[in-house]
Order: structure tokens, then C-alpha cells, then sequence
């Protein structure tokens, strides 16, 4: 046996956001045994970063809202290509996840009558995110570690897993280091849940703090698992642009939300160009109105600004690229203005916006009660992900390995509608830990697989092994990081993504020389060393899924194919590692939508 620290569970959570904790607190409640590994410390995850809400269909501003409704919109934001099972379960079951919340001891805000407070968000056709002002994220996070941990999980932080390790097909454990001494450890479990998050750390500009690396999805990729959708990289329209030590931080689409309005430099309210008719039956005639947004005898009225992400994205590159950007390259978003409206405007935004205000106050100097705030897309979340079985949550291709959250693909399609990531954490969360837990109860033999142990050392030391390098880890990452922003962003096209994949190959076979230098002790340099065999893998995935969709759909868009396409609504892209070794990419036929979810679509619009 290795000398390294073995920590036996019969099921180990890998990542300790909102799907991790949750998948974690229902595999526990099964009666299992169950490790919860974090990359950083409890409680310091990206879920704190879906700041505007959490989407449930609980009808409790609007009471014309269901679940019918939650599902016709994600599917209508997705553009079709999200599993319709999983949408359907996630429109089904978010409001019990969000009620549980509440009984575990969430503060949401709330109405007058005492009902959890629901805002508008886009997309969203009624009133549908629970929120705690804009922390909600944080509120969950909070929630669900005060419960969890007494819950008897066995919290193992600080720790970045470098490899899942097989027996078999099968997935029976994870081999990883801490990252204060660099010490190795060897879990066992007889399932594994992947709860890793998300990969915003391949790119330059982006929400995610320095754990999104896509841990998951590489280590997924590895084991033999399937990933889908890769192409489909959310960039929020509105992340922080100046100053550029703040770049990409997020401003909760709760702004405009609460009636955020964006402007260009020229101070028109260009959101009201080309509204897509997909959202009208009549576009409105003064910005007080909005758009209607209408289907048989129901309306709701939103503003613009509420469009899906994809579209407001591009909206403000579009301004931006023909002159009429904020001085940084953004775009001006307002919310003082409702001082027009509301008689203590300036109490009103301190109460439901607290966090964006302290940010400006103290990150930028702005006083966003009296003053516009400057904004710009900035990259926020992976559509694609690990494929799995809806219900179960199991990956579709490695017995034993389960996927919840950002890092399973399927539910959001295209495109995910803000506040639907939140509810996708806490629904598939549970599902995973409890499918888990049962998967782990009726497979109790498996064996793990010395050589494969040492295999996984040797690699992890190797950049140790080369001293220094000419180049370094942080100088191929800013490369890849910059490449990916430049040529794998909000517009793309063939040659674009051609020399990004050329780009990938280089810095591939550049990293398979790098050196970290140092010791294992608090070495930040080999940490991303080893970092970047996954950004490796997760850019390759996207920039491959995208180069192969010649169409424009979500969040994908091809400037030589700027038009969606109906031919390709009909499957989904999947890579997986070939035989050769290298990446392979399929497209697989969506299964057939049920009749019943199909006439709901049609009714709902
Ligand atoms: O804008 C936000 O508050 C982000 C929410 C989300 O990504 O779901």
C-alpha cells in the first residue's frame, strides 16, 4: 500500500458550493458515511457569486407562476437544446428546495403579507427569484453549512484533487494534496460526487475566483466521462470594468432587477433597438412600458434590460464596438434614477442592492445611489458539463461517478437564465447525494488500483522534478487566458477557433516542460502548474464544441454564421477522450420532447 493518507468514505463530494453541501447533507441523511473535500475553506464558493436570487416557481408575487411557466422559460432561454427532463424536474422541485431553505433557517426577504419576496430577473416571465437583498448565494451558502454540519461529514479543506481513481469503469475514489504543505491523500469511496463548480478561470475576464478552474470537468473528461455543450460559456453583461484591478467582479443582475436601466455614452437607452421578437407580440412604445411579453390572454411587462444575458451581452459589445461605450469599454448602469419613482430611493437601494453598493463605494469610489455604475460583460458560467443521467445524476458513461451543479451539463441548454443556477445547485445536489448514496449501499466491493496511486504522484511532482523553467506556470496561464478571451469570447469564428486550438496544442506541449520551482510548501506556482492540465482541457472542449456549431444559438455566437439554424436544434455536442488519447467530438440527437412538456412549451410560449 502507498504511504500516502488514505481517508476511506462510501461517498466523497468533491467541491463544497451549494450542490456540494446539499448533495453532501442528503448523502449523509441516507445514512452513510461521507468526506466533503473543498478546494479552498467551507463556505468560499462561487455559489456566493449568484448574488440577484434563487428561481422558484412559488407564485407568490405573481400567483399566475407555476412550474409549467419555470419550465416553458428555461427551456425558451436554453433555445431548446437543455435536457427537457432535467428542466422539468428543476421547474418541479425548486420550490420545495427553496421552502426547505427556509425551514433550515434562510432570512429571505419578504412580502407584506410574510411570503418569501420574489423579483423580476431576465428572462423570467413572472416575479420568480427568493432573495436575501443581493446575498442571496451567500445566505445559501450560510444555510446549508450551519445545517450540514451537523450532519456528521468528515470536511476535508484546502485540498485540490488532481485525479479520480478507477477501478474499472467504475469510479471509486480521488487522489490530491493539500495545498498548505503539498502533502498527499488517497480517498476510497464507493461513489463520487463532482460538485467542482465551474471553469471562468480560463478566461481573462471573468466572475470566478481562482478555484474555477474546471477541476471537474477535466477530471470527469479523464476518467472517461462524457461532456456536452461546452460551446455555451455565459458572459453576464454586467461585471465591474474599472478600475482594472476589479475587472470582471460581478454586478448582480438584481440591479436591474430592481429597475436598473443601461444607457451608452450618449445617454440613450439602446436596449430598445432590436428587441427580439421571440419575447414580443407587440414591442412597447415608451421605455416606462417595456416590452409586453405575451402569450394567449397572459401579459407581463419587463423592461429590456431584462432580455437573456446572451442578448444583453452582445448589446453592450455592440455599443462599444461602434463608439458609443462607456470610457472604459462598457457600458453606464443606472439605477439612481428611480429616484423618479420611489420616494427614499436612496434607503430603497441601500436595503435591496447592499453588497453592489459597498462594492462601488469602496472598489471604484461610486456612490451608486447618485451615480451610474460602469459595466461590461465579464465570463460567469459553463452551460456544458458532464453528462449524466437526469434523474439520477450519474454520469452517463462512468459507473459511480455522479455530477451536480455547474459542473453537470444539460439543464440550462444555450443558455441559463439567471437565479436558475441556485435552484439547479440545491434540486440536483440532493438528487446527487441521494442516488449516491444508494449507488454506494448496493455496490459495496471495489478495489483501488496501486499503479494507478503512484501514477497520479508522479505526475502531480513532475513540475516539482524541472526546477525552474524559462517559462513559467502563471506565464502560460495568462497566455491561455488571454488567447481564450480574445478568440474563444462573445464573438467568434472558423479561424478564430482554429488558431485557439492551435494555440491550446503549444501551450499543451509547453506546460509538459514547465517547471515550478520551489518546494511543496505554500507553492502557489506548482499549484498552477498542475492547474493547467485542466484549463487545458476545458478550453480545448469549448473551443472544439464551437468550432463544430456553425450557427449562431444562446450564448454561441459565430460572426460566419451569425443566424440561428434549425438543423442544428436537433442535437447536442459531445466530446470525450478517444482512444488515442486526444479529444473526440460527437454530435448526439436530443431524445424526443413527451407530448404533454411539448404542449406546455406551446401554451406558455
Ligand atoms: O446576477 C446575479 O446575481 C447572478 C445570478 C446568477 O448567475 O444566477
Amino acid at each position: 500500500m502507498s504511504d500516502y493518507p488514505e481517508f476511506e468514505h462510501d461517498v466523497l463530494v468533491i467541491g463544497a458550493g451549494g450542490a456540494g453541501l446539499r448533495a453532501a447533507i442528503e448523502a449523509a441523511a441516507q445514512g452513510v458515511r461521507v468526506g466533503l473535500v473543498c478546494k479552498s475553506l467551507l463556505g468560499k464558493a462561487h455559489t456566493v457569486m449568484a448574488e440577484g436570487g434563487m428561481a422558484a416557481a412559488m407564485g407568490n408575487v405573481d400567483d399566475r407562476d407555476g412550474w409549467r411557466t419555470h419550465f416553458a422559460d428555461t427551456m425558451r432561454g436554453g433555445q431548446y437544446l437543455n435536457s427537457w427532463r432535467m428542466a422539468e424536474l428543476h421547474a418541479k422541485e425548486s420550490p420545495e428546495r427553496a421552502r426547505e431553505l427556509e425551514s433550515w433557517g434562510a432570512l429571505f426577504d419578504r412580502t407584506p403579507e410574510g411570503r418569501i419576496l420574489q423579483r423580476n430577473f431576465g428572462g423570467h416571465k413572472y416575479p420568480r427569484l427568493a432573495h436575501v437583498g443581493d446575498r442571496t448565494g451567500l445566505e445559501m451558502i450560510r444555510t446549508l453549512q450551519d445545517h450540514g454540519i451537523h450532519q456528521g461529514i468528515d470536511v476535508h479543506m484546502e485540498v485540490t484533487v488532481t485525479r479520480l481513481l478507477k477501478d474499472g469503469d467504475r469510479c471509486v475514489g480521488a487522489f490530491g494534496y493539500d495545498r498548505e504543505q503539498g502533502r498527499f491523500r488517497v480517498f476510497k469511496a464507493k461513489a463520487v460526487v463532482l460538485s467542482t463548480g465551474g471553469l471562468g478561470r480560463a478566461y481573462l475576464v471573468t466572475s470566478n475566483s481562482w478555484e474555477g478552474t474546471g477541476d471537474g470537468h477535466s477530471l470527469a473528461y479523464h476518467a472517461g466521462a462524457e461532456l456536452r455543450d461546452m460551446e455555451f460559456i455565459q458572459f453576464h453583461p454586467t461585471g465591474m470594468i474599472w478600475p482594472p484591478s476589479v475587472r470582471g467582479i460581478l454586478v448582480t443582475e438584481g440591479v436591474r432587477g430592481e429597475g436598473g436601466i443601461l444607457k451608452n455614452n450618449k445617454g440613450d437607452r439602446f436596449m430598445f433597438r432590436d428587441i427580439p421578437p421571440l419575447y414580443v407580440e407587440q414591442t412597447a412604445d415608451t421605455p416606462e412600458e417595456g416590452w409586453r411579453y405575451v402569450t394567449g390572454d397572459r401579459e407581463a411587462r419587463r423592461p429590456p434590460e431584462l432580455l437573456t444575458r446572451d442578448h444583453v451581452a452582445r448589446k453592450i459589445v455592440k455599443e462599444v464596438q461602434e463608439g458609443r461605450g462607456s470610457p472604459h469599454g462598457g457600458a453606464f448602469l443606472d439605477i439612481a434614477w428611480i429616484k423618479e419613482r420611489i420616494k427614499d430611493s436612496e434607503a430603497h437601494i441601500k436595503k435591496k442592492l447592499p453588497s453592489m453598493y459597498h462594492q462601488f463605494k469602496e472598489l471604484a469610489g461610486i456612490d451608486i445611489t447618485k451615480e451610474p455604475m460602469e459595466v461590461g460583460p465579464t465570463t460567469h458560467y459553463a452551460m456544458g458539463g458532464v453528462a449524466v443521467d437526469p434523474d439520477t445524476q450519474m454520469s452517463t458513461t462512468v459507473p459511480g461517478l455522479f455530477a451536480a451543479g455547474e459542473v453537470a451539463g444539460g439543464l440550462h441548454g444555450a443558455n441559463r437564465l439567471g437565479g436558475n443556477s441556485l435552484s439547479d445547485l440545491v434540486v440536483f445536489g440532493k438528487r446527487a447525494g441521494e442516488h449516491a448514496a444508494k449507488f454506494a449501499r448496493d455496490n459495496p466491493q471495489y478495489a483501488i488500483s496501486e499503479p494507478e496511486i503512484e501514477a497520479a504522484a508522479g505526475e502531480a511532482l513532475a513540475p516539482l522534478e524541472r526546477g525552474v523553467s524559462q517559462v513559467g506556470p502563471f506565464q502560460l496561464q495568462f497566455e491561455l487566458q488571454t488567447m481564450m478571451q480574445d478568440q474563444v469570447g462573445i464573438a467568434r469564428d472558423e479561424g478564430l477557433l482554429t488558431k485557439a486550438l492551435d494555440g491550446i496544442r503549444r501551450i499543451r506541449d509547453a506546460v509538459s516542460e514547465v517547471g515550478a520551482g520551489g518546494n511543496r510548501w505554500y507553492n502557489p506556482g506548482w499549484h498552477t502548474a498542475l492547474d493547467m492540465k485542466h484549463l487545458l482541457t476545458v478550453s480545448e472542449a469549448i473551443a472544439l464544441s464551437a468550432r463544430e456549431r456553425k450557427e449562431s444559438r444562446g450564448a454561441h455566437s459565430r460572426l460566419d454564421h451569425p443566424d440561428k439554424d434549425a438543423k442544428w436544434s436537433t442535437f447536442n455536442m459531445i466530446v470525450r477522450k478517444g482512444p488515442e488519447g486526444g479529444m473526440v467530438i460527437e454530435r448526439r440527437d436530443i431524445p424526443p420532447l413527451p407530448q404533454e412538456l411539448a404542449d406546455i412549451i406551446e401554451e406558455e410560449g
